[in-house]
């Protein structure tokens, strides 16, 4: 697969006169593939029954003509105004019981029966007419599932829905499913919670103090389930119309829904990445990080994206929506350091991505994204991230094929987990995402090249280290098939913590074959109030007491087991800071065999095939190994040299 560039455009946004200029324009940059349409509801059908498709047809023939390949977007993530009076419960409802009107886009529940038949109409329709059209290469559906907070919705289509998520969740005889099972998986003797029958279970918002976590928790799995559908629809109509892949643009660090099964249904996993706009409020770093890489953006982030939409999409992946310059989004929107847009697209790159496609192609200077950069000014002239984009284009050009490569080590991340983080995090801001993406970070700094990997996985061929950190349910058959693997396992803190149903289960967690290591209790911890580790580095934010036979392989100044390791498993009790994270992590690459470096902060390596990618996200010049990088600097090596 050639590694390509694309753009996104609106041709529903600029007078017909500019369309062909604009996709002359676009081929001679380099550009592969233009994606279109996933906003145009409105403009195709402006009347309920009423559709337009003749300007579609023009721009993608228009587009097609210049030799480009277009991404056809689904429009349902903004359904026109109409669509509110013929559904007005469509709406998302919020947790406070509010709707969440019409004024923006994602205005829709997703449980919501009426508004699924239209979206399964407006995608027939497009799916009819250009399934077999020889422009349109590939198929986006909707636009970022679960962006500005949408894919949880209290409203009452979702309580029917539920409802009957739960019966099937909990079956009995006949329909009416098991409501004592359902009692007793949640506990719900507690408090006198139990339910007499199903109809009677509401969603878990406005209790008078928390909820039930076995109610939140199977609400959540519910709510992720609803977007699976939603999804899954939409890629059944239209694979009956064409051979065409299906993507879908997921985002950076939303974890409310299941992106595996998501994924499931779609032939690509294409992700939006604005490593600027991040930086302050997804990254979950301090002040001095965020100064540091105000420019640049974190230097793991947008990695750990990569790695992990490579596994959603199973190894067929692209960035969909790639930052050229400033966003209007973020706390503070910073321009990039010149040669960024270049290193986040070579990085995207190293990490296996077929296609890297810039959001947008010419700023908008009207509407909500007006100080949004594109590769052109909104008079059309060129903004400072084309330059960068003609120069990756020139530079792929030379450049070998996209290589399928298998890291050594293996991170598992889970949904689930998130979402049980999430229902019970237990210390004010824990979560699942940042205790993976803290493992993952100290692996980068380690100079580690890393496969995320889907919980259901059972393929550990070639992994010599294999870590589940905070794994909240661990099914039994993963857990039988890590023992008996070949590679070095590192599990916790919180892996295996709880069982299916979000009770603690007995005997006492990790409960993990052939590991005497048991979790006896537990504390969070206050920011202010870290434990000093003997070996150096501290315990943060959350700390289990251990006990067992296993060997202590990491312990706090005062001598309580932090760690254990028995045979190839390693339990760790503890969330670390960087430093001791990453000497814990040093030693688990050593038992396993694996060669480790020492990077300087803001250099990065990435492994990919034959190619050795080096990145330098600092704002000085940096050397390593007898290397030198500039900032933003990019070196290639394959093993016929330097690139
Ligand atoms: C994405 C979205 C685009 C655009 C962009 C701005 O989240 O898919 O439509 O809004 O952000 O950065």
């Amino acid at each position: 697969m050639r590694r390509t560039l694309g753009t996104c455009y609106y041709p529903e946004h600029w007078p017909r006169e500019m369309w062909a200029q604009d996709a002359r324009r676009m081929a001679e940059t380099g550009l592969t593939w233009v994606r279109i349409g996933e906003f145009a509801w409105s403009r195709l059908e402006p009347q309920p029954g009423r559709y337009e498709f003749g300007w579609l047809d023009d721009a993608i023939a228009v587009l097609g003509n210049a030799g480009l390949r277009v991404v056809l977007g689904t429009p349902t993530a903004t359904p026109p105004r109409w669509m509110i009076g013929r559904h007005p419960d469509m709406l998302a409802v919020d947790a406070a019981g509010r709707p969440r009107k019409f004024g923006s886009r994602r205005h829709y529940c997703f449980s919501h029966e009426g508004y699924r038949q239209d979206c399964a109409a407006i995608v027939s329709r497009l799916a009819e007419r250009y399934g077999a059209n020889p422009h349109v290469a590939a198929w986006q559906t909707d636009n970022e599932y679960g962006c500005h907070d949408t894919t949880i919705s209290y409203s009452d289509a979702a309580r029917r829905a539920f409802r009957i998520w739960l019966r099937n969740r909990y079956p009995g005889a006949g329909n009416d499913g098991d409501i004592a099972a359902l009692n007793a998986a949640w506990g719900n003797v507690f408090w006198s919670m139990e339910y007499d029958e199903f109809d009677q279970i509401d969603l878990p918002n406005l209790t008078v103090t928390e909820p039930n976590p076995s109610h939140v928790l199977a609400f959540r799995r519910f709510s992720s389930d609803q977007v699976v559908a939603f999804n899954r629809m939409q890629a059944e109509i239209i694979r009956r119309h064409s051979t065409a892949p299906i993507a879908h643009n997921y985002m950076g660090r939303i974890t409310e829904f299941d992106h595996f099964k998501v994924g499931a249904d779609l032939d690509i996993a294409s992700w939006d990445s604005y490593p600027l706009g991040f930086l302050e409020d997804r990254v979950g770093a301090g002040p001095a990080h965020q100064r540091a890489f105000a420019r640049q953006g974190d230097p793991d982030f947008q990695a750990f994206h990569h790695d992990l939409y490579r596994a959603v999409g199973r190894g067929r992946w692209w960035v969909m929506e790639q930052q050229p310059g400033p966003v209007n989004w973020a706390p503070h929107n910073p321009g990039p350091l010149p040669g960024m847009v270049r290193l986040w697209s070579w990085e995207a790159f190293a990490h296996g991505a077929e296609a890297v496609c810039y959001f947008r192609w010419r700023q908008a200077p009207f509407a909500q994204e007006q100080l949004h950069s594109g590769l052109l000014r909104p008079d059309g002239v060129d903004a400072p991230g084309m330059a960068e984009a003609r120069q990756v284009a020139q530079e792929i050009r030379d450049a070998p094929d996209v290589a399928p490569a298998r890291a050594a080590v293996g991170l598992v991340f889970d949904y689930d987990a998130d979402f049980a983080w999430a229902t019970q995090p237990h210390g004010a801001g824990l979560s699942y995402f940042g205790l993976v993406f803290d493992t993952y970070r100290a692996l980068r700094a380690l100079g580690l090249s890393v496969d995320i990997l889907q919980p259901d996985c059972r393929d550990f061929a070639g992994y010599r280290l294999i870590l589940a950190p905070g794994l909240m349910h661990m099914p039994r058959a993963l857990g039988t098939a890590l023992a008996a693997g070949k590679a070095q396992v590192v599990l916790g803190p919180r892996t295996g913590a709880r069982n299916i149903d979000m009770a603690i289960p007995v005997p006492l967690p990790p409960d993990f074959p052939g590991l005497d290591a048991t979790v006896s209790h537990v504390e969070s911890l206050r920011a202010d109030m870290p434990i000093p580790l003997l070996s150096g580095g501290q315990v943060v934010h959350y700390r289990e007491h251990l006990q067992g036979d296993a060997t202590v392989v990491e312990q706090t100044m005062d001598g309580a087991a932090v760690a254990m390791c028995q045979g190839n498993v390693t339990y760790l009790g503890a969330w670390l800071d960087q430093p001791a994270m990453r000497r814990f992590l040093a030693r688990a690459c050593d038992q396993a065999g694996i060669a480790t470096m020492t990077l300087p902060d803001g250099l990065r390596v990435r492994d990919c095939g034959g190619e050795r990618f080096w990145f330098n996200y600092g704002a000085e010049p940096v050397t390593f190994d007898g290397l030198s990088l500039a900032p933003a600097g990019v070196l290639r090596q394959t093993s016929r040299g330097q690139g």
